[in-house]
């Protein structure tokens, strides 16, 4: 078995944890549908093209995206089990249409000479142990002119999930099987779940996937990260959440730097704060706040993995600092989250019980981003 933590994962417990409910249909790829249109691909620029997805899961985004009738559609998962169930899904959907192909193979393994007009790498890049090794590669099948779809995890966007992955750490060690953890962990983080609006996902599927897989090998892909990687040859295009504006004339932008990348970047800074509870849309902030935060963020996340990789029960007293500085950074821009964080921290500090938590339970962050990006293409001389 190739050593690949995230995906040796998926296949030893021959799980696939990514179904999206998708009983209504419409619903489902309105969704998509909206998606997209933040991403600057209407309909008719996939409809006729050459499109690739790495990593579809079991297939329940690949529907939408087969729908809009591209010519070609490769899809590449290393995941058996995923393979198997994308494979049913289009084939009840779209019965045995040669323009789909579904192939087995690592990322890393993954070899053609084709190249795409639309590249799709939703939802692994951030957690794998080289998200830009792994970014720059598959960022090479993407046409000139065409686009690369990515998502994104900054240390403040995750802030939510690895506080809850301290709370799981103080009831039950990492280490443990799979379904004991999630035995334990689904009273108590059920409620949280279910205060997520637009929740998608089977909750045991969400814990699965968020707090019971180890992220101790990961690496984060930030935003500014991620447009920084591959600068040479893309400009960074549409985001979900739209937190990038460009008021610029369009004819003030030409020439070889024309500031796609500069721009996007210096509002993901400046909105940093937007990234730490979806519920809220705070004003921009200066980038040295921005800069403070995610190095709180990203200070929780290592003192996280740190208390995970004991792989015992332990409490989550080490992160007591940070929160308070993180609190204390976020309380003039987004007052209620601050509280929130300090409910976080009295549970930790043994003050209140984990049931009685008010404010925590419905805290939860922007998760993951996506990011369009453009290859340039070729300009006359
Ligand atoms: C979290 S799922 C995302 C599914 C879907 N794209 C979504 O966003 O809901 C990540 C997928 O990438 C696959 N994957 C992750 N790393 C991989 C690798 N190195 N090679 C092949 N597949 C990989 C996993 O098997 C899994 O199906």
């Amino acid at each position: 078995m190739t050593d690949i933590p995230y995906l040796n994962f998926y296949r030893k417990h021959d799980v696939s944890p990514v179904v999206q409910d998708i009983s209504n249909l419409a619903t489902h790829f309105q969704r998509r549908d909206s998606l997209y249109r933040f991403l600057g691909i209407p309909p008719a620029f996939v409809a006729n093209r050459r499109v690739i997805e790495f990593g579809p899961g079991s297939g329940h985004n690949a529907l939408f995206t087969a729908s809009l009738r591209p010519s070609h559609y490769v899809l590449v998962d290393g995941n058996p089990r995923g393979v198997t169930e994308t494979r049913q899904n289009l084939a009840r959907h779209f019965g045995d249409d040669p323009s789909l192909t579904v192939i087995e193979s690592t990322f890393e393994e993954f070899m053609t000479d084709e190249r795409f007009d639309l590249v799709l790498a939703e939802g692994f890049l951030p957690h794998v142990s080289d998200p830009l090794a792994l970014l720059r590669r598959l960022a090479r099948f993407v046409a000139p002119g065409g686009v690369l779809v990515i998502t994104t995890v900054s240390p403040a966007s995750i802030l939510s999930e690895n506080l809850r992955r301290l709370i799981r750490t103080g009831i039950v060690a990492p280490n443990a099987e799979p379904a004991e953890q999630i035995a334990t962990l689904l009273p108590v983080l059920g409620p949280h779940l279910a205060t997520l609006k637009g929740m998608s996902r089977s909750h045991e599927d969400w814990l699965m996937d968020n707090i019971v897989q180890p992220v101790r090998h990961a690496k984060l892909l930030p935003i500014p990260q991620a447009i920084a990687a591959l600068a040479d040859e893309f400009d960074a295009y549409g985001l979900s959440p739209a937190i990038a504006t460009d008021p610029r004339w369009y004819k003030d932008v030409h020439g070889d730097e024309r500031g796609f990348n500069a721009r996007v970047t210096a509002c993901c800074e400046r909105r940093v704060a937007a990234l730490i509870d979806y519920r809220c849309d705070p004003a921009d902030h200066d980038e040295a706040t921005g800069r403070a935060i995610e190095t709180e963020c990203m200070a929780l996340w290592t003192c996280m993995n740190a208390i995970e990789t004991e792989d015992c029960v332990a409490p989550a007293i080490p992160a007591l600092p940070i929160l308070e500085r993180l609190s204390r950074l976020l309380r003039p821009l987004l007052p209620k989250t601050a509280e929130a964080l300090d409910e976080a921290s009295a549970c930790f500090a043994g003050h209140i019980p984990l049931s009685e938590m008010r404010l925590f339970p419905s805290l939860w962050g922007r998760g993951q981003q996506y990011l369009s990006l453009i290859r340039r293409p070729e300009w006359p001389r």
